[in-house]
């Protein structure tokens, strides 16, 4: 096949591969999720088995979702998104490959690593010294393909999607590479450079900017593509986009404290992380204003077409996790949220509402195009899906709040003597319900995917491999 592609064309091979595993991670990912909400639920699921507990499954279920579901939908849209602004082919298909079959590498390892128990036990950088040193060079390799084809690009200036793109390599390489410093003692455990308090501002700058890198900036790159081609016009405003990049990466970086309120941190860097927290409400919802007006003149399209109904939610969830995170870093309120599941109900806000709904409109549109189809074998499948995940976000999100704040007002509730007024597995027992409730939102979202994976499967399976190629020369020729 490789022989018939004209080397004008893009490079899609590796666009389709990313864009393939991003459904296979998304429902193994999710499957796990829906598996540990259920054991909150009946503890018998933690199978008497060491390898199959809550404890060791639950970091394998945050890897799978954020790294091999939303990695893959990153790698994949943004190696799409730099090829047709730029209208050129990435500068190298084996580096290109390198980083598909590499990255794959690291998600293997993960999966067989962290069940046995071999973790660094930082939260999000959970993999041991020799699979880090791998994802480290995958990713120096990522980032040397997608700068590199910018360095050939054939128009003039750079889209701003391949801003947001770009801040998102850079910044994850740096927290990788710095979080990660650590004295290996053998080949499957290493301890941290960083000590006490120290250790913890580190692996807190690296966790916030996870979030504010890889879960945001790299998916804000897929929306300014996305949201404009989906809806067919052009973003509602060039210079707010720019200073919403400008906002953004000079904000996220200062609010890593915000997790670590009343500990031993100092006080100051507290207050400071609280402020820039707050602050960082402009420059996303600013983001999240541009992206939704740039529907205006085309609502209407939101009636027929489920593909931009799911980028256009997922921005209303972007808007709402981006307004309650900032009410949620003021101490005050901290103090009643942290630790309670309210902070699961905003990750997953965040997570399942924006992250994975942005995730999946652009797979719906990219898809198609990369294998030579019109469109997804079937929109109707599209839009079951568009519901199946609208309300299973819903239905998680609120019992979280529920449960968030009956744990935190039960646990500070005191008696006149100054004693507890509830013990904390009456608070458990109040929650109850609430992990029911979680886990049938997130068994109705995961089932949406396998709905996904069939409507992939057939599009997929009318596609040829001729026409897919003819298509990208078209491209290369035609606008972006
Ligand atoms: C069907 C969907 C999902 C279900 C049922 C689910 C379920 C869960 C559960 C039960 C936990 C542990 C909560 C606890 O410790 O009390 C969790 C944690 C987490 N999940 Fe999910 N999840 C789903 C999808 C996702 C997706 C798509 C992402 C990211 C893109 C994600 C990111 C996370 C993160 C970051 C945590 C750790 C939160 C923290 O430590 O505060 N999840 N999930
Ligand atoms: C302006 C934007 C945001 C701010 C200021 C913010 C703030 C916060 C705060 C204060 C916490 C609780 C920390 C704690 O008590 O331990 C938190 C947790 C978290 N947020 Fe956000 N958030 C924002 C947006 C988002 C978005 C868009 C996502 C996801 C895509 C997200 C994902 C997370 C995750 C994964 C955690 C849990 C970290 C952990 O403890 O494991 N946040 N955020």
């Amino acid at each position: 096949m490789s022989t018939a592609i004209s080397p004008t064309a893009y490079n899609y091979k590796v666009v389709r591969q990313f864009a393939i595993m991003t459904v296979v991670w998304g429902i193994l990912g999710m499957g796990l999720g829906v598996f540990i909400a259920s054991q909150l639920v009946w503890p018998e699921l933690n199978l008497g088995l060491e390898w199959t507990t809550f404890g060791r499954l639950r970091p394998l279920h945050t890897n799978l979702v954020i790294f091999a579901f939303g990695g893959c939908a990153l790698f994949g849209t943004s190696y799409y998104v730099v090829q047709r602004t730029c209208q050129t082919r990435l500068i190298s298909d084996s580096l290109a490959s390198f980083t598909f079959w590499g990255w794959q590498a690291v998600i293997v390892g993960a999966i067989i690593t962290l069940p046995l128990g071999y973790t660094t036990t930082k939260e999000y950088a959970e993999l041991e010294w020799p699979l880090a040193i791998l994802l480290a060079i995958v990713w120096v390799t990522y980032g040397i393909v997608f700068f590199g084809t910018i360095t050939k690009r054939k128009t003039k200036h750079i889209y701003v999607g391949n801003w947001f793109y770009g801040a998102f390599i850079v910044v994850t390489a740096m927290l990788h590479i710095v979080n990660h410093a650590s004295l290996p003692v053998s080949f499957f455990k290493s301890y941290s450079a960083y000590a006490g308090a120290t250790d913890a501002m580190i692996q807190w700058w690296y966790g916030h900017n996870a979030v504010g890198f890889f879960l945001t900036t790299g998916f804000l790159g897929m929306m300014y593509y996305f949201v404009p081609k989906q809806a067919e016009r052009p973003i509602y405003s060039y210079r707010l986009s720019i200073v919403h990049f400008w906002a953004l990466i000079t904000l996220y970086i200062w609010a890593g404290p915000h997790h670590l309120h009343y500990t031993a941190l100092p006080d100051w860097a507290q207050s400071l992380g609280m402020a820039m927290s707050i602050i960082l409400l402009a420059p996303s919802w600013g983001g999240m204003i541009n992206g939704m007006m740039t529907l205006s003149g085309a609502w209407h399209k939101l009636r027929t077409d489920p593909i931009l109904r799911f980028l256009v939610v997922s921005l209303a969830f972007y808007g709402m996790s981006t307004f309650e995170g900032p009410m949620m870093a003021i101490k005050t309120v901290n103090a009643l949220s942290h630790y309670t599941d309210w902070t699961i109900g905003h990750v997953h806000a965040g997570a399942l509402g924006w992250v994975a709904m942005i995730s999946i409109g652009a797979m719906y549109h990219m898809i198609p195009k990369v294998y030579g189809q019109k469109q997804m074998y079937s929109t109707g499948l599209i839009n079951v899906h568009f519901w199946l995940a609208t309300i299973g976000t819903v239905l998680y999100i609120a019992s979280m709040w529920v449960n968030g704040i009956t744990q935190g007002l039960m646990w500070r509730a005191i008696n006149d003597d100054g004693t507890l007024t509830y013990s904390f597995v009456e608070a458990l027992q109040a929650s109850h319900p609430g992990f029911i409730v979680r886990a049938l939102g997130g068994a109705i979202f995961a089932s949406g995917m396998l709905f996904m994976a069939y409507n992939v499967f057939r599009t997929v399976r009318a596609s040829n491999p001729v026409e897919a190629e003819a298509a990208s020369n078209i491209a290369v020729v035609g606008a972006h």
